[in-house]
């Protein structure tokens, strides 16, 4: 494995920011196999060393893997000058850890966003040539109909002029406020609502529930976040799957 800055291995681990850790080195805190270090640069392998502060064990992970349900009013963003971003919502322990979203969601869309410092997952989950499959609960001004359901396996005409690849769309129920599923498997601007809006209807509800093959926990509250479990990071490896081309999916 590869070698790291003590620094950084601490503040990785949650430990705290890097000024933080380094105050925590020069106080001999830290400890490595045993012996206090007090330079912060020192490189260590994780895998071989026993790294302590205050000889408590730290365990670092190189990746992070975090499911949030992102509640609506923030946007996807690592920082805003104006506006809270999902990176606000995390929980200390993950602060110092650079991670980021997966992809945004608007403003007011709630659901699945994937935090990660993986930036190799985040590109095969995120690469149009992919076609990672999103999945959406919305709620619809207006009755959504099997037309509509029609025009979005074709694809619609967006408002910039470009045709959206085959889109699948359900409908869990079709009145003045219709409640669909739709799953697309690309992720332009604001393509759902857009989608919508080809066919003269507004979106006035949109929550995420699905990633790949990664399904949004209905348990986990608004706002909050958890890591992954193996289990669920198996479901987003796409690095078996092979970039697909129009032809082999018909779209
Ligand atoms: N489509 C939208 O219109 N908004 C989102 O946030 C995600 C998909």
């Amino acid at each position: 494995m590869q070698k790291i800055r003590l620094d950084r291995l601490l503040s990785n681990s949650g430990v705290g920011s890097r000024k933080e850790v380094k105050a925590i080195i020069k106080k001999e805190e830290v400890t490595v196999d045993g012996n206090i270090v007090k330079n912060p640069g020192q490189l260590i392998d994780p895998t071989r060393s026993q790294v302590m502060v205050n000889s408590r064990p730290i365990l670092y992970k190189k990746y992070y893997y975090l499911m949030l349900n992102k509640p609506p009013g923030v946007i996807s963003a690592t920082k805003d000058t104006l506006h809270h971003t999902v990176t606000d919502l995390l929980p200390e322990q993950y602060k110092n850890i650079r991670l980021f979203p997966v992809g945004r969601l608007d403003k007011d869309t709630e659901g699945l966003l994937i935090l990660t410092n993986d930036g190799q997952l985040a590109h095969s989950l995120l690469s149009p040539k992919k076609r990672v499959p999103k999945t959406y609960y919305a709620v619809i001004e207006g009755l959504v109909s099997s037309e509509d359901k029609e025009a979005f396996r074709r694809g619609v005409r967006l408002d910039d002029d470009l045709i959206s690849l085959s889109a699948q769309l359900s409908i869990l129920e079709s009145s003045q406020l219709s409640k669909v599923h739709v799953t697309i498997f690309e992720g332009k601007y604001h393509q759902v609502k857009r989608m919508f809006k080809t066919v003269g209807k507004k979106v006035v509800y949109l929550k995420r529930i699905r990633m790949g093959n990664l399904y949004l926990d209905e348990s986990l509250p608004l706002g909050e976040v958890r890591e992954l479990s193996q289990a669920e990071l198996a479901l987003l490896d796409m690095s078996n799957k092979d970039d697909i081309s129009k032809d082999d999916t018909g779209q």
